[in-house]
């Protein structure tokens, strides 16, 4: 499976402080609606199937529920209709829709699921919503982290088979509250993943952070990041690893981080950055990588240079070893 996931702004109210997208300037309404209709036309005209070889489609913000489609709801229902009917034919997959589920305007999440013919969908094809889960930096108030929860059961329920998909961040606070048990499960999500805790722009843009520098950048910009983002002990995180295990499954370390969790196959396109067609540290990024073959970005301890996605392929090692 490969999927292109399309980023057609990075507009978003949210303001995790973690945010690689934080700073970006918005984006005015005549701009959104150009790349909308860009993206339509790509696959109106069958452009983007002959630039690029996928079938899974996504689209990212940003975000687009938080009044980002308001003025533009046009042109965005005719671009999911168009998603649907390629899922019909069986062109995709694959469908993916990110949004945060903070303060969105549900009724339009409601009508941009309504557009998919769920009947008729088969075993092989998915509607995904991915989401995150990040304890401090997302949620910044209990109201909010109580109506995400709401919200990824709501859509759960009413679209039994949307694929509600989350990721969480393996940042000190979430070490802390796995390893403290004061992590609850969402209702309705179908699985929950990790990504490491990195620099922002450290993924996408700033060559300098894909060399053997990036731990050294990472410890001169500590000042900029909240204390609880960076896990601080590496023997902590080992237990937290083990906890992962027990309480998420052996499924998500084994798929640890990004790398093997999309494999070489989330390819991601930031039209205003100008910045062509970027995949993500996979095995054919033509980033350089670690020589254990995991990004730079993998050593996220603050009191060790060890790798982090290592540790979890050896814990998954040492129980296939132990059976
Ligand atoms: C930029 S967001 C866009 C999608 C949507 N707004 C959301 O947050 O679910 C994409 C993903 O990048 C993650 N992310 C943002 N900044 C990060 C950082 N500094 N380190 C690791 N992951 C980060 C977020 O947690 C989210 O899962
Ligand atoms: S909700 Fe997503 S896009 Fe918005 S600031 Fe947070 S991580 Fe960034």
């Amino acid at each position: 499976m490969r999927v292109l996931q399309i980023s057609p702004w990075s507009n978003c109210n949210n303001r995790c402080v973690f945010c690689s997208q934080r700073t970006d300037k918005p984006f005015s309404l005549d701009e959104r609606r150009a790349h909308l209709e860009d993206i339509y036309d790509q696959f109106i005209t069958g452009k983007v199937f002959q630039k690029f070889d996928f079938d899974g489609f996504g689209i990212i913000g940003g975000e687009f529920f938080q009044g980002q489609l308001d003025g533009l709801e046009d042109i965005w229902y005719k671009l999911v209709s168009l998603f649907a009917d390629l899922l019909k034919s069986q062109r995709l997959k694959q469908v993916w829709i990110n949004s945060n589920l903070i303060q969105v305007n549900l009724s339009q999440i409601e009508k941009t699921f309504e557009l998919f013919d769920w009947e008729n969908l088969q075993p092989d094809q998915k509607v995904l919503l991915p989401t995150s889960y990040d304890t401090k930096g997302r949620f910044h108030t209990e109201e909010a982290r109580i109506k995400w929860y709401e919200n990824v059961q709501y859509l759960a329920e009413k679209f039994p088979k949307l694929e509600i998909y989350g990721t969480a961040i393996t940042t000190q606070a979430f070490v802390e509250e796995l390893l403290g048990d004061t992590f609850k499960y969402p209702t309705g999500m179908r699985a929950l993943n990790l990504l490491v805790p990195r620099l922002i722009d450290s993924d996408y843009f700033e060559e300098g952070t894909h060399s053997k520098n990036y731990r050294n950048i990472l410890l001169s910009k500590l000042n900029e990041y909240p204390e609880w983002f960076f896990p601080k002990s590496r023997s902590q995180f080992i237990q937290f690893l083990y906890k992962v295990k027990e309480v998420l499954g052996e499924g998500v370390l084994r798929n640890f981080y990004e790398v093997e969790r999309h494999s070489s196959d989330v390819y991601t396109y930031f039209p205003y950055k100008n910045s062509y067609f970027i995949n993500r540290h996979t095995a054919d990024n033509s980033k350089e990588n670690m020589e254990c073959g995991h990004p730079y970005t993998s050593c996220c301890y603050l009191d060790s240079d060890k790798c982090s996605h290592c540790d979890a392929k050896n814990i998954v090692k040492f129980a296939l070893q132990s059976i």
